[in-house]
């Protein structure tokens, strides 16, 4: 079968390779052209997939009639231009996280998607670890009954990446909490059923990072970080309009007990708690006075979640079903980040 979609990829950097093997899987889409400003990334990224329609220009992949899908994997400040003029030029887009580093850029591409009738997704590659996708199903199931709280954290110890991608406001947008924060926040409020934030009360802030000899044990070129000029740690309360509240901790630089990065969720409801990634589920049974835990079995995921997402979203548009990680989405989970920088500013809770 003749595969649906064509896809051209901007920004053939570290991340677009995660990407490959999930569009070469799928039955519906392939990977037909690349674009990047950097010449070397371009041409070693087209020799690694076998992809010769390469151009610096990202306007040439957005205007190629022959393209149905844009897959952006530019640094984060790229992304808004780049997918709104994706959408404007009628494709469907999916955008490496966060969608956007503001509230306002997402509430444009969610205008222009609408205009334009495509569909926009954004790359949150852990609800399609199949930990996450065993527990969303059992909630969704019932198993917690209504969640009242959460907590989320996403904490590293000497884990940034050392690349003016990341630590450069102008690329990034933001620091550990628009980086790392996006991921736990976003799964941990989809594990919620996206309930609507109302207020926040949060920390951003630089403790470590601009320390003499301070390093990353991941990739980059930056030797030391001190010409960085974003926040390594943030936390935050955040409440929501059905009575939910939420606990967020992220950090790149945090003298934490954890071998690379520790990533954890609970969520508690009236008739249990559950927490990610193992999967244990606990309750008590009142009549009795006992109490339960389980751990739901896995069957094996042996697609890279990554990958998965890519499938997905194809699935999605070849079948005409909803974007898999919706831009609304997208907005409350940057509407909270957004709302940490501001109450961190402000030394005060945001009403959102
Ligand atoms: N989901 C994840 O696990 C994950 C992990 C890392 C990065 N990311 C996201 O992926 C994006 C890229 O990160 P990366 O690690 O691949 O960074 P990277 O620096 O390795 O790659 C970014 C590439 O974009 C290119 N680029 C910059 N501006 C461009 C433009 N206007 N047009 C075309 N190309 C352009 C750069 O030359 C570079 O090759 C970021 O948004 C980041 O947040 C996601």
């Amino acid at each position: 079968m003749a595969k649906i979609f064509k896809v051209g990829v901007i920004g053939t950097g570290a991340i677009s390779r995660t990407h490959m093997p999930g569009w070469a899987a799928s039955p519906h889409a392939e990977v037909v052209a690349g674009s990047d400003v950097s010449a070397t990334t371009l041409s070693d990224w087209g020799k690694s997939f076998g992809i010769s329609r390469l151009t610096s220009d990202a306007a040439d992949i957005i205007n190629d009639p022959d393209i149905d899908i844009v897959d952006v994997c530019t640094p984060n400040m790229h992304h808004a231009p780049v997918v709104i003029a994706a959408l404007e030029a009628g494709k469907h887009v999916l955008c490496e996280k966060p969608l956007a580093p503001t509230p306002a850029e997402i509430e444009a591409i969610i205008a222009a998607s609408e205009k334009s009738g495509k569909q926009v997704m954004t790359g949150q590659h852990f609800r399609f670890t199949g930990s996450a996708q065993a527990l969303k199903a059992e909630i969704d199931a019932g198993a917690l009954g209504d969640i009242y709280h959460a907590r989320g954290w996403m904490l590293r110890r000497n884990m940034y990446i050392a690349s003016p991608t990341f630590v450069h406001k102008a690329n990034s947008g933001g620091g550990a909490c628009i980086d790392i924060g996006v991921h736990i926040l976003d799964l941990t409020l989809w594990m919620m059923g996206n309930p609507k934030p109302v207020s926040v009360s949060g920390t951003a802030r630089t403790e470590l990072a601009r320390q003499p000899g301070q390093f990353s044990r991941l990739r980059g070129d930056l030797a030391t970080p001190p010409d960085w000029d974003v926040e390594e740690f943030a936390n935050a309360f955040v409440r929501f309009d059905n009575g939910a509240t939420l606990m967020l901790e992220v950090s790149w630089l945090l003298h934490h007990d954890t071998a690379s990065e520790d990533m954890q969720m609970w969520l508690y409801g009236k008739d249990g708690g559950c927490h990610w990634p193992s999967t244990q589920f606990l309750s008590a049974n009142l009549d009795t006075r006992q109490q339960y835990n389980r751990t739901l079995q896995i069957t094996a995921n042996t697609m890279e979640p990554h990958a998965a997402e890519c499938i997905a979203f194809a699935e999605a548009l070849a079948n005409g079903a909803p974007s898999p990680v919706p831009p609304q989405q997208s907005l409350q989970v940057l509407s909270i980040l957004d709302g940490i920088y501001r109450s961190q500013e402000a030394g005060a809770e945001i009403r959102l």
